[in-house]
């Protein structure tokens, strides 16, 4: 069993398919062992994405993720970031798969509806970052 972080992003918060997404979760064997309604800080945002802080779109991506609450979750299952990830589809939704996350419910790369960990190592890593062992179960 692994768990990973989901995160669905202020645009699709505000577009109102919270539950379309996680159906999406819940309905391919990712289990949701934790999940809370955010409102992040620059300063959460920066922290997060500081991996990403050289690159030219940090500045954009943090005023976007700040622009609106977000919604967190741990989820679990069998292959659990693999399966999230191929749920989600490619970071630019131009490129998703039909009938994923990305291609069915998001816009361009910056409003890109979900983000997911992209290893296990970074999973735990982000899981840590929103998640008391408390608040998970
Ligand atoms: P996410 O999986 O949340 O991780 C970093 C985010 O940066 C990514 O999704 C995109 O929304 C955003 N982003 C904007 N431009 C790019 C780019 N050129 N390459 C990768 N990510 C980008």
């Amino acid at each position: 069993m692994e768990q990973t972080l989901s995160i669905i992003k202020p645009d699709a918060v505000a577009k109102g398919v919270i539950g379309k997404i996680l159906d999406r979760f819940e309905s391919n064997g990712l289990r949701i062992a934790a999940m809370k309604k955010v409102q992040l800080s620059r300063k959460d945002a920066q922290e997060f994405y500081a991996v990403h802080k050289e690159r030219p779109f940090f500045n954009d991506l943090v005023d976007f993720m700040i622009s609106g609450p977000v919604v967190v979750s741990v989820l679990e299952g069998e292959n659990a970031v693999a399966k999230n990830r191929e749920l989600m589809g490619a970071t630019n939704p131009k490129e998703a798969e039909p009938g994923t996350i990305r291609a069915d419910f998001a816009e361009n790369i910056d409003a890109n509806a979900v983000h997911g960990s992209d290893s296990l190592e970074n999973a735990k890593k982000e899981i840590a970052f929103f998640f008391s062992q408390r608040e998970i179960s």
